[in-house]
């Protein structure tokens, strides 16, 4: 059995057939749905598992309560990833008590017909629901990521079982590090909610927390401030790396050469972190975690149909959903006869925070030129003094 303290235990699984996570984040390293028992007088599991993995999760469960029932199933978050399973879970133990906020049981209501309340134990923020030695307390962690997203804190054993925060996308069984795919995770997710991050991870910051166990990803058991320091971070808004990521569309070649050009310029300037993505062929959450990482963001399109090209309008518009910020920005436009990029990149931009626009832009005509490699040049120059 899989035991993260005494008697709390993982129940949890991997899916590695899963394509697309919510439809559209590529996981070629499969995705964990997690799920914990705390077993002592009452027993509480922690959250049900994703709609295809009913049986296994149910048979996991049933080897960690060798016979016994369990008495609470609290719902931290219910987005199907974790809450599709209640209703089974509720017809194999009858009697069984649901444990969530106002919101967690309107959404029950709403996905399974029926609330499940009469008998359930409807929580307030920091109340207080004792196992036998165990006791739990509830910190509501409104749109981290939905708004009913509550975590739930053991006092006895210091575990946070924190909903989606600092999950990962990956199945448990990958061997990858945490941190790009977790930072992925978030600026997917919870980009656009760093206020609301910002308001848990202060409420948590009274607490001793000796485990996290998320709803994906592995039991972060150690090193806990490196985790909660990055959300911070992140939640912040606050750029990770000093360095220069250069997101480019190409359709000739021309913009692309430009870009790399300029990739080269700031290395031979002494730049020492510098990322080049091809927007067009670049998995876009990738590109979106990766231009919260750096410091400065580089955007190089064609113009197409008076507009960018269309791959840079999405990842345009993900930055600023997702509230882009405090960082500098530096454009090359090309258009053969009007170019318009520019311009429609700094629209695009315009309600983001505290961004800073380079003094420089590259203008492209068609192909580079003597006169647009100068312009080039000098933003080298200006980009590499900054960093
Ligand atoms: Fe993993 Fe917001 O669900």
């Amino acid at each position: 059995m899989n035991a993260i303290t005494d008697d709390v235990y993982y129940v949890g699984v991997n899916d590695r057939k899963i394509d697309l996570f919510e439809g559209m984040y590529r996981v070629p390293n499969g995705m964990a749905y997690n799920s914990y028992v705390i077993m002592d007088e009452k027993i509480a599991v922690l959250d049900t598992v994703d709609a295809n993995f009913t049986e296994e999760w149910l048979n996991n469960l049933d080897r960690v309560l060798s016979g016994r029932k369990p008495d609470y199933l609290i719902v931290n978050h219910m987005e199907p990833d974790h809450s599709a399973n209640i209703l089974n879970f509720v017809k194999k133990y009858e009697g069984v008590r649901l444990v969530g906020n106002q919101k967690t049981f309107v959404m029950i209501a709403d996905y399974f017909g029926n609330d499940f309340k009469e008998g359930g134990v409807v929580v307030k923020e920091g109340d207080k629901l004792s196992l036998g030695k165990h006791e739990l307390t509830f910190f509501f962690a409104p749109m981290v990521h939905w708004p009913e997203v509550m975590m739930t804190y053991d006092l006895t054993s210091k575990t946070l079982f924190s909903a989606d925060a600092f999950g990962k996308f990956g199945a448990l069984d990958c061997d990858e590090d945490w941190e790009d795919e977790a930072r992925r995770y978030y600026f997917g997710i919870v980009g656009k909610y760093g206020v609301q991050v910002q308001a848990i991870l202060k409420k948590l910051a009274a607490y001793d927390i000796s485990a996290i166990c998320s709803l994906h990803g592995p039991v972060l058991k150690e090193n806990l401030a490196y985790y909660i320091g990055l959300y911070d971070k992140w939640s912040r808004y606050e750029p990770e790396t000093k360095g220069v990521m250069i997101a480019y569309t190409s359709v000739y070649g021309h913009t692309a050469k430009a870009a790399k050009l300029l990739a080269g310029y700031l290395s031979s300037r002494g730049v020492k972190e510098i990322a080049v993505y091809d927007l067009a062929r670049s998995d876009r959450s990738e590109c979106v975690a990766e231009a919260f990482r750096y410091h400065t963001l580089v955007l190089a399109s064609t113009t197409y149909n008076a507009d960018v090209f269309p791959p840079m309008r999405e990842f345009l518009d993900c930055l600023a959903e997702r509230n882009y910020q405090n960082r500098t920005v530096a454009v090359i436009e090309n258009g053969s006869w009007a170019p318009m990029a520019a311009k429609v990149i700094m629209t695009k931009l315009e309600k983001c925070k505290n961004l800073r626009f380079a003094r420089n832009t590259v203008k492209i005509l068609s192909a580079l030129n003597v006169e647009s490699l100068s312009q080039l040049s000098d933003l080298a120059d200006e980009l590499a003094e900054e960093e």
